[in-house]
């Protein structure tokens, strides 16, 4: 029996990442035509991983980004023919991984083994890896000592996982402002007996009304359950957490947070707020390896609908039933991803390791000089649910009145390099409601950006209303794209085109 192994073996570098490649998309079908097109190519380059510097004391905050991520100097192909480094300004979406991610991924992959399976010494260093990542996402959280976390690949997966535990005959309360992964999963129909039913309830214009609907919608009603936003994908929003734990467990409800938004923003703890779950995504967590969380009270998931129904997940099976395991093994049948968890895991304790205050102060000041930036230019409008929600975090959706969201994107990113997000983002109901149905662009901050960023984006807005696109864009299976593209593409990577593609569900309301 060996007495030691080699945990920390050289770390191998990442691979370079080049530029994505021009899409040269057929079918354009319309567009306004702006200007001449830009000519000649950049070529294709190839960036190691980037090394971000970490913010130092004396920095003003915003100025440095605060942790190193993989990819943050991977330079994007220009109309123009220059390329720069990829302004990313989409981290509501997904985050890059951080360095430390993809150094202690590196790290593992050769202890990598089977899972909860196998005799074998990398068999159990692996299962020894899995069960301590468990364990410091569920620190990360703070949560209590009879908790429980689940492995799950996702937010969406983790709110679908409880919405099978839901006690029978439970029914669930949700505001109108959710993403649809907090709402869809609760919305069952007559004819869907394994979901709960759920009330949309609407949020009122403040923060104050809104506690005080929830409030008076538990009194007249019970609910097993209120599913709550922890920050809003689209504003950044939220309601306070202690007071809506406090008034839902007054009323015997308990309460999931959708943490997607909250858990790379802000230090989250289940024991000092008393939420009952939280669930969140390790690709929004500067860990993209699969892998999410679902980390919270014990019984509904020991008793509830396993999720998957597979091995893992059961004691003894026979050919008429089987015996399930409790939680967390009750959920995570098949072969569990080690190297997401650990990868998530790290993120959690590289997260920690900030200084008190650090990621706070960073993400404000960052998302103070966007909304000052913003207000800036002519017309825009950032879009707010309540005037008097507190410290919203680093998402904010706004428009550019008449002027296509797609449009504006697509502009952004082919003369400026900056990453964002438009369409209705995965919220229709709360588009809806902020009178954009037509959609509107969102931009997000996190540990990699910096105000320079910020400032990127501003003045290509100034650029865009000043002088208009550089070239033609048209809509293209639902998507504005640039109708010449001369980007180059990349080589060495497999990938023939770029090509915007409309998300399911995800684009402007149908006409
Ligand atoms: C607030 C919120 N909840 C849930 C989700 C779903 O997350 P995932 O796609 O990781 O399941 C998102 C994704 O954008 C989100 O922003």
């Amino acid at each position: 029996m060996p007495t030691s192994v080699q945990t920390r073996p050289e770390p191998v570098a990442a691979p370079g990442v080049a530029c994505p490649p021009a899409a040269a998309p057929d079918g354009a079908s319309t567009g306004t035509a702006t200007g001449p097109a830009s000519a000649g190519a950049a070529p294709a380059e190839h960036a190691s991983a980037g090394t971000a510097s970490a913010e130092n004391a004396d920095d003003r905050p915003g100025e440095r980004p605060l942790l190193a991520l993989v990819g943050a100097t991977t330079p994007v192909p220009l109309l123009d023919g220059t390329s720069r480094p990829y302004t990313n300004l989409d981290n509501a979406a997904s985050t890059p991984a951080l360095e430390a991610v993809a150094t202690r991924v590196q790290e593992v992959l050769p202890l990598y083994a089977s899972v909860h399976r196998g005799a074998g010494y990398l068999s159990q260093l692996s299962t020894a890896l899995y069960e301590g990542s468990r364990r410091t996402i569920a620190e990360f959280v703070d949560a209590r000592p009879d908790d429980v976390a689940v492995l799950t690949r996702n937010t969406t997966d983790s709110l679908n996982l409880l919405a099978g535990c839901v006690p029978p005959g439970g029914r669930v309360l949700v505001l109108d402002l959710e993403h649809h992964a907090n709402l869809l999963p609760w919305l069952g129909d007559e004819d869907d007996h394994d979901r709960p039913r759920a009330t949309v309830l609407p949020a009122a214009p403040t923060v104050a009304g809104t506690l005080a609907a929830i409030r008076d919608e538990l009194a007249r009603a019970p609910y097993a359950l209120l599913a709550i936003t922890g920050a809003s994908n689209v504003t950044g929003e939220a309601l306070p957490l202690p007071e809506v734990v406090t008034l839902a467990h007054a009323a015997g409800t308990r309460v999931v947070v959708d943490g997607a938004q909250l858990v790379p923003h802000r230090r989250v703890s289940l024991a000092g707020t008393d939420v009952d779950w939280i669930a969140f995504s390790g690709h929004k967590t500067y860990a993209p390896f699969g892998a999410g969380a679902l980390v919270g009270r014990r019984d509904w998931l020991d008793e509830g609908r396993p999720h998957l129904a597979g091995g893992g997940a059961v004691r003894d099976v026979r050919t008429d039933g089987a015996t399930w395991h409790p939680a967390p093994a009750r959920h995570e049948a098949g072969s569990p991803n080690v190297l997401g968890a650990v990868a998530l895991a790290q993120a959690c304790e590289t997260l920690a390791a900030l200084p008190e205050g650090a990621l706070h102060a960073h993400e404000t000041a960052l998302r103070e000089h966007l909304v000052a930036g913003l207000a800036s230019v002519d017309g825009v409008r950032v879009a707010r649910l309540w005037e008097d929600a507190a410290d919203p975090v680093g998402v904010v959706t706004f428009t550019v009145p008449g002027h296509d969201p797609g449009l504006v994107a697509a502009y952004l990113s082919a003369e400026h390099g900056i990453g964002l997000r438009d369409g209705r983002f995965c919220a229709h109901p709360l588009l809806a409601r902020l009178g954009a149905s037509g959609g509107a662009l969102r931009a997000s901050v996190g540990v990699g950006s910096t105000l320079a960023d910020v400032d990127r984006l501003v003045a290509g807005l100034h650029g865009f209303l000043a002088d208009g696109p550089g070239t033609r864009y048209a809509v293209v299976d639902g998507c504005w794209t640039v109708a010449q593209d001369t980007r180059p593409a990349p080589t060495g990577y497999g990938v023939d085109a770029i090509a915007a593609t409309a998300a399911a569900a995800c684009g402007p309301a149908p006409a």
